[in-house]
């Protein structure tokens, strides 16, 4: 593996009245990545943290890596605000209309590392023009949205392909996979290339055998 295998939690799948026990919980199980789902109600159905949340859990939590996904139609104009509040990486989805790239190099410009977001029903190929700039690409295996949907393996070729080409570019970048990860499919997603892997639902219901199938499939 070319990066060290990370499990980033997605808070969306705990409790929302009680963020702190979540991420405390996932501090506790040795974890240091915490994933932030933002959502707008328009680029998905769906709405939920805001800057507000990433400030409150970099306060409480200095040391944890905030992982910050976001959902919206113009993530340009709310990235210095998640910036600001703390987010150590911010990803971007290659949905939107808005200027990506230069997106992509205004978050590096704050300090923060950054990544690259595709949907199910995205091409994998949107995004090889960003991979010299990114940090990491997301690959989602669900429609982005909510939680506690089915993994879809069209995610699985797309892992494949970008840990191809990201040896045929000699880049570093990391391969995160989100949605529908269970301890019964995340050795699938390791073997296909995934080094950061996202679990809400299941990491609040079942972390030990989640993070024992993780890492024997790391090696
Ligand atoms: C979906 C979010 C995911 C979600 C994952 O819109 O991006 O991060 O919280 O949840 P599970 O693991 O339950 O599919
Ligand atoms: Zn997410």
């Amino acid at each position: 593996m070319v990066n060290k295998l990370e499990i980033a939690p997605s808070i969306l799948g705990g409790d929302h009245t009680a963020l702190a026990e979540s991420v405390a919980k996932i501090e506790a199980a040795g974890l240091s990545w915490v994933h932030v789902d933002v959502m707008d109600g328009h680029f998905v159905p769906n709405l939920s943290f805001g800057p507000g949340v990433v400030k409150s859990l970099r306060g409480k939590f200095p040391k944890l890596f905030l992982d910050t996904h976001l959902m919206l139609d113009n993530p340009h104009e709310y990235i210095e605000a998640f910036a600001k509040a703390g987010a150590d990486l911010i990803s971007i989805h290659v949905e939107p209309d808005y200027p990506v790239g230069p997106t992509l190099g205004e978050i590096h410009l704050l300090g923060k590392r950054n990544g690259i977001v595709l949907n199910p029903k995205t091409p994998v190929d949107t995004v090889v023009e960003f991979l010299p700039q990114v940090d990491l690409v997301l690959v989602m295996s669900v429609q982005p949205g909510f939680g506690g949907q089915s993994f879809n393996p069209v995610a699985l070729d797309k892992l494949r392909y970008l840990r191809r080409v990201r040896e045929d570019m000699k880049l570093s970048f990391r391969i995160e996979v989100d949605g529908g990860i269970t301890a019964a499919n995340v050795a699938s997603v390791i073997e296909s290339g995934a080094d950061t892997i996202v679990a809400g639902t299941e990491f609040f219901k079942n972390a030990s055998n989640l993070l024992s199938a993780a890492n024997a499939a790391a090696g």
